[in-house]
């Protein structure tokens, strides 16, 4: 009974003085302001940029960060932080800094910028265990570490999108430049965390105006587009299937009108953000589902195309309308029988008999009952009417969306080949 390696209930670290209530919370609450203002800052980028792997890497990246920043303020609020102070910039220039990065111009900017800023964020938290008592500060420190453990396995990630948008001298010292520039700011915030000297707040450079996320579809060359498809019957199983997959792949549309939602709806609790940031990491997870079961079954992701009137609808509509539209429309329909989702599985897994597009449909229905439910939470408090006129407005808003499907043709896609007999 004499190894004690696992004694103190196997936490290390428990006889350094360590950190105050107030020095811990000090430190928190500057990277819960840093993991939020990079939740918005990845989603603008996610919207803005064509690049389609790297679009969908600040998707799941920027629900990280909600993530990261709910867990963190639960723990403020244990920390004798009061409410009304959580979400409100801890430091002018911490603030600015975030602004300024918000400002990236394009994709290697955007790039270097956000692996530069996790990075940062990477050493913070590393700091922080280092600082804390892990016994006096437990829970915290169990945030803290398994924040880490994201962002280490998330700076990887980067290094490799870095490493291919980078590419030539010229790009290599935009990013450098880029970074150079941000240094200055967050060396006069004294680090993230802010612990070291500050220096001199070099004035606002790019930040003077809010950011505006351009309202365009923005696209590469690594799937196929048409404007609109025709839907087939279940009886042509192969043509409904591709349909399926087609539509799925399409979800990056909802995913960018969401991010128009996020970015542009202001002074809005915080449970509002958390929502709608997991509302479009989803609707990202349903588009690479469609172009996984593309791949996996065609060889080739950009096998089916997917739509655009969905993306053009969602860039004109103000994001109320467009926001009510999806939840209580679309996806509100999605929860009847036998069109719905739970019909959509059953086909895959009984007609089809697609094992793989079976699985994404399943977790897809599971993530539409969530979305429908977010939707009506949310909207009962944002919309400024009963409900009644919400429900009005929100079919108005897919008669908008309608007219835009309209304004061009809708195509017949390829069938999915050798799916097996009806038995
Ligand atoms: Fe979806
Ligand atoms: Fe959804």
């Amino acid at each position: 009974m004499n190894n004690r390696s696992y004694a103190y209930a196997g936490l290390g670290e428990v006889f350094r003085t360590g950190l105050s209530v107030p020095q811990s919370a000090a430190r928190l609450s500057r990277l819960c302001f840093v993991e939020e203002r990079l939740m918005f800052i990845q989603t603008a980028h996610f919207v803005g940029l064509p690049q389609r792997d790297f679009k969908t890497l600040l998707a799941r990246f920027q629900n990280q960060e909600a993530r990261h920043a709910d867990l963190l303020r639960s723990r403020l609020r244990e920390l004798r932080v009061p409410k009304s102070s959580l979400g409100t910039p801890p430091d002018e220039a911490l603030a600015v800094l975030m602004d300024e990065a918000m400002h990236a111009r394009d994709a290697v900017e955007v790039v270097a910028s956000v692996r530069w800023l996790k990075s940062r964020l990477r050493d913070a938290y590393t700091d922080y265990l280092r600082a804390a008592n892990h016994l006096a500060d437990s829970p915290s420190v169990e945030i803290v570490e398994s924040i880490l453990a994201q962002h280490h396995a998330a700076t990887a990630l980067l290094d490799c999108a870095y490493k291919d948008l980078v590419r030539g001298p010229q790009a290599e010292k935009g990013a450098q430049g880029f970074i150079a520039h941000l240094q200055r700011y967050e060396q006069a915030a004294g680090g993230l965390d802010g612990t070291k000297e500050k220096s001199d707040m070099p004035p606002r450079d790019r930040s003077t105006q809010p950011f505006q996320i351009k309202h365009e579809l923005a696209r590469d060359e690594s799937l196929q587009r048409v404007w609109d498809f025709i839907a087939p019957p279940q009886e042509e199983a192969g043509a409904h299937l591709a349909h399926m997959m087609s539509i799925r792949l399409s979800e990056i549309n909802v995913a960018e009108g969401l991010g128009i939602v996020l970015c542009e709806t202001t002074e809005k609790p915080w449970e509002f953000y958390r929502a709608i940031s997991r509302h479009l990491w989803d609707e990202v997870r349903h588009s690479l589902m469609g172009e996984a079961a593309i791949e996996a079954t065609l060889g080739d992701r950009a096998a089916l195309p997917m739509r655009d009137y969905e993306g053009v609808y969602c860039m004109e509509a103000a994001p109320l309308e467009q926001y009510a539209t999806l939840g209580l429309e679309v996806e509100g329909a999605n929860m009847r029988y036998p069109v719905g989702k739970r019909g959509e599985w059953e086909f895959c897994k009984d007609r089809a008999r697609h094992p793989l597009m079976t699985t994404f449909q399943d977790f897809d229905w599971a993530d539409e009952v969530l979305h429908v439910n977010i939707a009506r939470e949310q909207l009962s408090h944002w919309f400024e009417g009963g409900a009644k006129e919400l429900s009005q407005f929100a079919a108005q808003g897919k008669a908008n969306r309608t007219q835009v499907k309209k304004r061009h043709a809708a195509v017949t896609l390829p069938a999915v080949p050798n799916i097996p007999p009806e038995e």
